[in-house]
């Protein structure tokens, strides 16, 4: 097919697009060329507000300057180096301000390239752990319904998104899945997190009975669902789930791939939910959405764990090319500097109200079925259209919302809010006001 904009595409058809219908998409393509701030510019030279972060990664507004002045200057003295048995000052830099900013029992970080790779690097520390500790047996992992944990098979097991993980027939064995927590009678157009359904935590102490304590190895939790449509954790629930893993001394993974870096007003959202647990993924907002990292962090107890034998030994059999990238960890840098000095997790917190009532105005608009808010994440749920074709509402209030210059994140038969953090009231306002029409007008 030929595409004959400005941009100089002239064959839409190589490319193999990520989570896309291709067909659909390659007939009318939706295409940003460039962004700064809180905006993005269309092929057509359109503005276009990023209500979504990029894919939820984009925390502190495109085009940052020291972002780029750090990757610039990295890729002027040192554009790779391994860090296998070698290594580069800038992977140790970004290690230590990394540690420095996440809950203080947090001691040591493994970098890797995105999500996925963040979370099935946890897994295999949690096994491993169990491991060095003498205790070999302990291989269960329990992940929950409705948990987006990406797309390796190691998070494609804990993950309980159908329609993700059936195509691919078997996946890892001795994973169990707590059920999810949502509940549209319960907890419909709750503010923040809902009232009901902290009990619900205690179906992991049935499973680890079930299972036999001494068999399993972590329990992985999103603080808030993300991509399964942002379900905020009910109030109570993750104080449990720390307890009982506490009391059968299992440990507890935060996949924090959308809720750190500021989505919740600090790097690491156990300061807001008061829970830390042992382990925390990161990715997306980490470098700001501009070079890829994912990045695993753990507490001392666990690191020290795998400190044995002779100073020789590989203590980890794991690791990626890219693991501790110069060019990622220097956007790392550049991330949180621009973090401290535009003050983005105060902008956040500072924000969470205002987006929390332009959300929850748009109640009485037509199919709007459910609201949902926590931190600086939010979601509109909408009708199912028909029996055949659910999403439909959804998919052509994206489309609808897209042209008339707001970006969102299309999620099942939800529209998904993760803006920048660096927004003000006016964003706010105009990305609610803009869905609210579009609404109306489906
Ligand atoms: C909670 C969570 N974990 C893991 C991932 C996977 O991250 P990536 O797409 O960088 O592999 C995502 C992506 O959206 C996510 O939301």
């Amino acid at each position: 097919m030929d595409y004959d904009f400005t941009t100089g595409v002239n064959s839409l058809e190589e490319f193999w697009m990520p989570f896309t219908p291709q067909r659909g998409f390659k007939k009318k393509p939706r295409m940003f060329v460039s962004a700064d701030g809180m905006y993005y510019k269309d092929d057509q030279g359109n503005d276009i507000i990023d209500g979504a972060g990029g894919l939820w990664c984009v925390n502190a507004g495109h085009n940052r300057p020291l972002i780029k002045k750090a990757v610039k200057s990295q890729l002027d003295v040192l554009d790779y180096a391994s860090c296998f048995q070698v290594g580069h000052p800038t992977a140790f830099r970004a290690a230590k301000r990394l540690v420095d900013v996440m809950p203080e029992s947090i001691t040591n970080v493994f970098f890797s390239n995105s999500g996925s790779e963040a979370v099935d690097t946890a897994l295999k520390i949690a096994r491993g752990y169990w491991r060095v500790k003498g205790q070999a047996e302990r291989q269960v992992l329990i992940g929950r319904h409705r948990a987006y944990h990406g797309v390796g098979f190691g998070g494609m097991s804990v993950g309980g998104i159908p329609y993700i993980r059936n195509t691919f027939g078997a996946l890892l064995s001795s994973v169990d899945h707590l059920p999810h927590t949502h509940n549209l009678a319960e907890q419909a157009f709750s503010r923040g997190q809902p009232e009901w359904g902290g009990h619900l935590a205690d179906h992991l102490e049935q499973m680890i009975d079930f299972h036999g304590a001494e068999t399993v190895a972590g329990v992985i939790i999103e603080p808030v669902s993300g991509s399964t449509g942002v379900l905020p954790p009910p109030k109570g629930y993750l104080e449990k789930i720390r307890k009982i893993c506490d009391k059968h001394d299992i440990l507890l993974i935060f996949d924090e791939v959308v809720t750190g870096f500021g989505r919740f007003g600090d790097y690491s959202s156990s300061s807001y939910f008061g829970v830390t647990p042992d382990i925390i993924c990161c990715a997306k907002g980490i470098t700001n959405g501009t070079v890829p990292m994912g990045a695993t962090f753990v507490n001392k107890e666990i690191y020290g764990a795998f400190m044995q034998g002779p100073d020789d030994t590989m203590e980890l059999m794991h690791g990626y090319t890219y693991s501790g990238h110069p060019l990622a960890c220097a956007a790392a840098i550049g991330t949180l500097d621009t973090f401290e000095q535009d003050a983005i997790n105060d902008n956040a917190k500072n924000m969470m109200q205002p987006f929390e009532d332009a959300l929850h105005s748009l109640k009485d608009k037509p199919y709007v079925r459910d609201i949902r808010n926590c931190g600086m994440l939010g979601v509109i749920e909408l009708d199912e259209y028909s029996d055949d074709d659910h999403d439909r509402w959804s998919r052509e209030a994206f489309i609808d919302l897209f042209y008339k210059g707001v970006a969102v994140r299309l999620g099942k038969n939800a529209l998904v809010l993760s803006p920048p953090l660096i927004l003000d009231e006016n964003h706010i306002d105009h990305i609610a006001t803009s869905i609210g029409e579009v609404l109306q007008a489906l």
